[in-house]
């Protein structure tokens, strides 16, 4: 059987390291694409030339033409500007929104039948946007964000109970911006939920570290904002995905009804296979996490609105 195919849109650290990811665990092949002359190729070629050392040997070339896309079975959109230090997500907006939806409207045409998989901020906007202008069933178009929060989430409790941090499984739900909602009592440590493990106020100190997560790694870097735990994120959905494994991911899905939310992408947990998503869980939520949910979900259309699509 033919490798498996990816496109990578964007190489920037965000692409080029899902790029390295994807490549390195031999998940695929991969197409690095990106507007600036020379870039992907020539990091594409620098992967290639780490083969011989790292193993692997899935291909990865690097290209400036759409029409590399075509065969993809799943699109991995990171291209877009990225916050400056200060910014919201939802600053980036408008330019993003020009940006992504031309890319999209090319691999849409080069790869009908691919599975998109967004990371451009703001997120779930972006992939909502990316959903209308490819006109693709909502299944097959899917934002990366819960599982980056949630193994944020993971990491600073890890961090807290000196634990390993895979032993920790974390829920993070809504959009990836300012509301999104950490829910304690669906995070566990092997088996046990952190509500028994931590006392309160220290668990709300860290839902806010993982809120401000992403800004506090813009406000570190100073230029452009974090790429390996986003990386990571993205390709664990793409590996669900071409490995049809169904596992569950945290991710930006439409929701028909789910959590009392219709049309609109928000982030719930949802298993992941090849053909996007199979199905969407709806975990117990208590009355302030669904209306916290809510919120979050109020918050994306209201974005969304403003796009005027
Ligand atoms: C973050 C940005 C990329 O959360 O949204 O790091």
């Amino acid at each position: 059987m033919a490798n498996f195919k990816v496109t990578v849109v964007g190489a920037g650290f965000v692409g080029a390291t899902a790029a390295q990811r994807i490549v390195e665990k031999d998940l695929a092949d991969v197409v690095l694409i990106d507007i600036v002359e020379g870039l992907p190729q020539g990091k594409a070629l620098d992967m290639m030339e780490s083969a011989p050392v790292e193993g692997f040997s899935s291909k990865i070339i690097g290209t400036n033409s759409y029409q590399d896309v075509a065969g993809s079975d799943v699109i991995v959109i990171t291209a877009g500007l990225a916050r400056k230090p200060g910014m919201s997500r939802d600053g980036l907006l408008f330019k993003n929104a020009e940006i992504v939806g031309g890319i999209v409207t090319e691999c849409a045409q080069y790869a009908p039948n691919a599975i998109m998989v967004m990371v451009t901020n703001p997120l779930d906007v972006m992939t909502w946007l990316a959903q209308k202008k490819s006109e693709f069933p909502v299944e097959r178009v899917i934002g990366m964000a819960g599982e980056l929060d949630s193994s944020r989430y993971a990491y600073f409790i890890s961090e807290k109970l000196g634990c390993k941090p895979s032993d920790v499984k974390a829920t993070v739900l809504g959009g990836h911006g300012d509301q999104m909602v950490p829910v304690p009592e669906l995070t566990k440590v092997s088996g046990k939920p952190i509500t028994k493990l931590l006392i309160g106020a220290t668990i709300e100190a860290i839902n806010q570290r993982t809120r401000d997560g992403g800004a506090e790694i813009v406000k570190l870097l100073k230029t452009g904002s974090a790429y390996y735990a986003p990386s990571s994120s993205a390709v664990k959905m793409v590996r669900a995905i071409l490995q049809d494994t169904g596992e569950v991911i945290p991710a930006c899905v439409y929701l028909k009804g789910q959590y009392g939310l219709s049309d609109v992408y928000c982030g719930v947990p949802a298993a992941l296979g090849r053909q996007g998503v199979k199905k969407i869980l709806e975990i117990p939520v208590s009355d302030g996490e669904r209306k916290a949910l809510h919120a979050s979900a109020a918050d994306v259309r209201v974005n969304f609105a403003k796009l005027k699509i």
